[in-house]
């Protein structure tokens, strides 16, 4: 898929159908993430990939948006792994790199995802249901499905309203 074109079609996608995500588009979908470019090339992402039911509803009670997670029949997991970090700002930039690839991906092989932040409020609480070893920190879950189908629109800020003159 042109990647003009994935940027500009690419929507939240928060209503999944019951269809399953094949293994190989969880492997692409992050495969896509580790391409992301990061500071010096540390490359400081890990990824748990959440299918179990009963790991999402616990993870689902950690956010207004569990219902989300519970319907989605994969979620991603993305950490931050300190032991490769070197920068803080730049570390967390590369990831939010690597969060975009992979939902670029996703939009490229017909699936939906959506970034889920808000559940960082409960981040400890999230970390311990999945296990996340000491030395990493979750920065967002990656809810991924098939889309179901319906018009999603979205708008941004005009190029004039951004440049600073
Ligand atoms: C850092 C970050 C955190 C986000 N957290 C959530 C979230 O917790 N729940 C949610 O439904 N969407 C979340 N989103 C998705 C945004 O709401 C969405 O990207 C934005 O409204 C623009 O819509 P679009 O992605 O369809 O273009 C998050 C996006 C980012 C980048």
């Amino acid at each position: 898929m042109d990647v003009r074109k994935a940027i500009e079609e690419r929507r939240s996608v928060r209503e999944f159908t019951s269809d399953n995500v094949p293994d190989k588009d969880v492997r692409s979908i992050l495969d896509a993430g580790r391409w992301a470019p990061s500071g010096l090339n540390n490359q400081p992402w890990k990824f748990k990939i959440i299918r179990d039911d009963e790991t999402k509803r616990q993870l689902a009670g950690c956010t207004h948006y569990g219902g989300i997670i519970k319907s989605a029949p994969v979620s991603i997991a993305v950490l931050l792994d300190n032991t490769t970090g070197y920068d803080r700002t730049k570390d967390l930039q590369a990831v939010g790199a690597c969060i975009q690839n992979m939902l670029l991906s996703a939009h490229s092989l017909g699936m939906g995802a959506v970034w889920l932040g808000e559940i960082l409020n409960k981040r400890k609480e999230a970390e311990n249901i999945l296990g996340v070893r000491a030395d990493c920190e979750l920065m967002a879950v990656v809810a991924v499905g098939r889309p179901v189908k319906k018009k999603r629109a979205s708008n941004r800020k005009s190029l004039e309203d951004l440049i600073l003159y």
